[in-house]
């Protein structure tokens, strides 16, 4: 049976194809095109239910995924990671439960609350951002998910950190990783992986040669493309428009004590 929603509990209420909102069920009501939903009288009800509007407009309670919400709902003032690369970062990075992972630059916390996602309960995401109005922003995007507990933010330069933690695996997406590994990758388990997200491929050289000087192993470069497909009957077909550029991954494993 699904779920019960209970108070600050995010929903998505869905109208239509084009019209659904996400929001957090609190006291307010919401006024849409399709009439008054006081949210608190969502309380009690199921994810699944099917509601009315003031105006008799139904419409049905969706639990939001983590991407719904960080999507409609996070301010991004940087350039973030789209879900195609986040989901293969995870992986390729081997978080999970537990995981004590080490993160820059935090920018709008896309990252960040991705991997505090994944490193709950008794993992945590140690990141760093070295501008305040970005450090701050970020704490204030993840507060929006409740993420904060699994997050040590640091407004600071991650080549000054300094840190007590075993890391697990290290996570870099910004402009100048090669300057950044020599300064902390002995704070990475033997085995740990070490991913850096770049726009251009001219980074990934410096990045790899970088990784290489210091006796990474099973270096990989990779580039994600995402074709969207158009839905219809009898006309499945390719969207005319793609994203064609987002960035390149490099990982590898840590095999050395320097
Ligand atoms: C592309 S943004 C990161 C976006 C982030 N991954 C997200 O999902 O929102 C790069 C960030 O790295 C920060 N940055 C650059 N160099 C840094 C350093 N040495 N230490 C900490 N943060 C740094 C920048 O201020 C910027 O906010």
């Amino acid at each position: 049976m699904n779920e019960t929603i209970k108070e600050k509990d995010w929903v998505l209420l869905y109208f239509n194809k084009k019209r659904h909102y996400i929001y957090r069920v609190t006291e307010t009501k919401v006024n849409l095109n399709e009439g008054i939903v006081h949210l608190d009288k969502l309380l009690g009800k199921r994810y699944g239910d099917i509601e009315k509007t003031h105006l008799g407009v139904p419409f049905r309670i969706l639990k939001p995924t983590i991407m719904d919400i960080i999507l409609e709902k996070f301010t991004r003032k940087t350039q973030v990671i789209y879900p195609k690369d986040l989901g293969y970062i995870i992986l390729k990075a081997g978080i999970g439960p537990g995981s004590n992972v080490l993160e820059a630059g935090t920018g709008s916390g896309v990252l960040t609350a991705i991997i505090a996602n994944f490193v709950r309960p008794n993992g945590k995401v140690l990141t760093f951002e070295i501008r305040k109005d970005l450090y701050e922003l970020a704490i204030k995007n993840i507060k929006k998910l409740g993420l904060e507990t699994y997050v040590r933010f640091h407004q600071a330069d991650i080549r000054e950190a300094e840190i007590d933690t075993d890391i697990d695996a290290i996570i870099l997406d910004l402009p100048d990783p090669w300057n950044v590994i020599c300064k902390i990758s002995h704070f990475l388990k033997i085995g740990g992986r070490i991913i850096c997200f770049l726009p251009t491929i001219n980074q990934i050289e410096k990045t790899y040669l970088a990784l290489k000087e210091k006796g990474f192993i099973m270096i990989e470069a990779s580039e994600l493309l995402e074709r969207k497909y158009e839905l219809k009957k009898n006309a499945i077909r390719p969207k005319t428009l793609m994203r064609g550029h987002t960035g390149y991954i490099i990982s590898a494993v840590k095999l050395l004590h320097i």
